[in-house]
């Protein structure tokens, strides 16, 4: 499949090789604090394919990212988002956005009648 994700790092930025997706779920834990380290192109793509791997109800895949690196950009958005700091600090900020319109639409209904 096309938007699989390829040439995806396969170490860690400390150079230890990946953690099994078990362990990585176990040592999983929200950040407060982020360096200001540039984040490298390829693991940002990768992030970004591999979450859009997710599931969707009718594969309608309802969400749009929004990549957000530029400083005062991300200043802007800490505004919206209560002021946490972390929001300005980390060098690249994702914006998730769900498309409620994909669901008044309609659509799933009318696949319904189809396939009922
Ligand atoms: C949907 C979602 C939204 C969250 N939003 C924030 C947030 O705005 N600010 C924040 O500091 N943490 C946020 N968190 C992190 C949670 O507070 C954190 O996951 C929870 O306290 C458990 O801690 P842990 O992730 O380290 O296990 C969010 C987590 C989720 C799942």
């Amino acid at each position: 499949m096309q938007d699989q994700p390829r040439n995806f790092p396969t170490t860690q930025s400390n150079g230890e090789p990946l953690k099994p997706i078990t362990q990585a779920i176990l040592d999983r834990r929200a950040t407060i604090h982020f360096k200001s380290d540039a984040v490298p192109d390829e693991i940002l793509e990768a992030i970004l394919k591999f979450g859009a791997q997710s599931p969707s109800g009718y594969n309608l895949q309802p969400w749009r990212f929004i990549v957000v690196r530029d400083q005062e950009n991300r200043k802007r958005l800490q505004k919206v988002a209560f002021m946490q700091p972390k929001v300005a600090e980390a060098p690249v900020t994702i914006i998730c956005l769900g498309m409620k319109d994909v669901c008044s639409s309609g659509f799933p209904l009318s696949l319904m009648k189809i396939f009922p």
